[in-house]
């Protein structure tokens, strides 16, 4: 197996983007990261695009090749693939493109993550977003994303003695991280006591535990790591990369507040890198609502299971943190352009592994990680990255 290095990323404004389309925000994300790797159309061998429901979004199916004409390269027919994986799409797309350099097929791929979810109106983009969910388990009867989530929340808070105040600190922590990042949907600063008064969406969740509905995309470059440097001087290696499946449906699971996807797709991702979680600098996690981040830091191992919530008490995941998550905003207040964020986790966990991460910027970074999950936890993708 070959190694794989990324060596552009490019990222649009995440937000309620009413004057961009679908195609202009891809060929931005794109556009930028080829150029930012220095590479020409015509060395590209492969596009991957992830976005989970551009049909249902935006009434447009096809979007691998739809990405390849809107960033001018029909006329040099490269392959061009969509992958799918609900919240996931954005690594699994990655994670493909990794897996073909890997194997000596290609050498060079653009992968883009996107999705467009203002089109349509809220109660649409939840029920579009349950199509994720099992539908004869859950969906049909109602169980929205929040209303799963908030099981989790209910059962951690009765097993390990988590509360309301916990989950509040996350959506603080990832609300401060996100007013240091110009990409960002939410720049503003929210208090404890706001997070826990926000407008009750399912309980013990509220307005201000929740990722909102976010249109946006990404894009990286990666290249067999032998010929990163002709590209770059700061190539950073995809050193493990992991990926599990579960249950669609949270009640056929053995225990609802681990997730299983992420223990095995994290311990792939280890074994393959050779590291274990206490060398990981920081990490981007899947926080679509506060429970999802604190759920995260346990089942990837940083902290142990239950202790998620005392770890954010003791701020050991703030930018001055020993285990920094989310440096970005996470979903939480950068956005969660569903498609597309799996790709912009590793667009920064390479700014930041490059140095290149402005008033977020952890110092001394070397290896990082994200960590991205589709539904309620049916898909997870682990990526582990370290500047070559
Ligand atoms: N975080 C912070 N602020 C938010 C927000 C969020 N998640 N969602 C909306 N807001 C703000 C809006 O900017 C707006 O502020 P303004 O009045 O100053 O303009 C206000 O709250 C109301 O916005 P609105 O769009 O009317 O909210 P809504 O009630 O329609 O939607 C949620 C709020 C939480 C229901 C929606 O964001 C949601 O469904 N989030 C979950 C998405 C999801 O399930 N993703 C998949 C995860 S698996």
């Amino acid at each position: 197996m070959r190694d794989v290095a990324i060596i552009g990323v490019g990222l649009t404004k995440f937000g309620e983007l009413w004057d961009k389309s679908f195609r202009q925000l891809i060929t931005e994300a794109g556009s930028k990261a080829i150029f930012d790797a220095g590479i020409e159309g015509k060395e590209i061998d492969a596009m991957y695009v992830g976005s989970m429901s551009s049909g249902r979004f935006i009434g447009q199916e096809h979007v691998g090749a739809l990405v390849a004409e809107a960033s001018g390269f029909s006329h040099l027919h490269i392959p061009s693939t969509r992958v799918e994986g609900a919240c996931a799409s954005g690594s699994l797309a990655a994670r493909e493109g990794f897996l073909s350099i890997a194997s000596g097929i290609n050498d060079i791929v653009v992968v883009g993550g996107i999705e467009k979810m203002n089109d349509v109106a809220g109660a649409s983009a939840t029920e579009t977003l349950a199509t994720a969910a099992d539908q004869e388990w859950e969906a049909f009867f109602g169980a929205t994303f929040p209303a799963l989530y908030a099981m989790i929340a209910t059962k951690h808070m009765h097993d390990y003695g988590t509360t309301k105040e916990q989950l509040a600190k996350v959506a603080v922590k990832n609300h401060d991280n996100g007013t240091l990042n110009p990409y960002a949907q939410y720049r503003r600063k929210i208090t404890v006591e706001q997070a826990m008064n926000s407008s009750p969406v399912a309980y013990p969740l509220g307005l201000l535990d929740c990722s909102p509905v976010t249109d946006g995309a990404a894009s990286i470059v990666l290249c067999a790591a032998e010929k990163a440097k002709e590209y770059t001087d700061k190539p950073i290696k995809i050193i493990g990369s992991g990926q599990a499946s579960d249950t669609l449906s949270l009640h056929a699971r053995r225990d609802i507040c681990t997730v299983d996807s992420t223990v095995f797709a994290s311990k792939m991702a280890y074994k393959q890198a050779n590291v274990t979680p206490d060398d990981i600098d920081l990490a981007e996690v899947h926080d679509c609502f506060t429970i999802a981040e604190i759920c995260a830091i346990e089942d990837l191992g940083f902290v142990k299971k239950g202790d998620g919530g005392k770890a954010v008490d003791e701020k050991i995941t703030t930018l001055d943190g020993s285990k920094p998550v989310n440096t970005s905003g996470g979903l939480k207040s950068k956005g969660h352009p569903v498609g597309a964020t799996g790709v912009a986790q590793m667009v920064e966990i390479t700014k930041q592994l490059r140095g290149e991460a402005e008033q977020r910027q952890i110092k001394n970074a070397k290896i990082g990680l994200t960590h991205n999950v589709g539904g309620s936890g049916a898909t997870c993708v682990v990526h582990i990255m370290e500047a070559m």
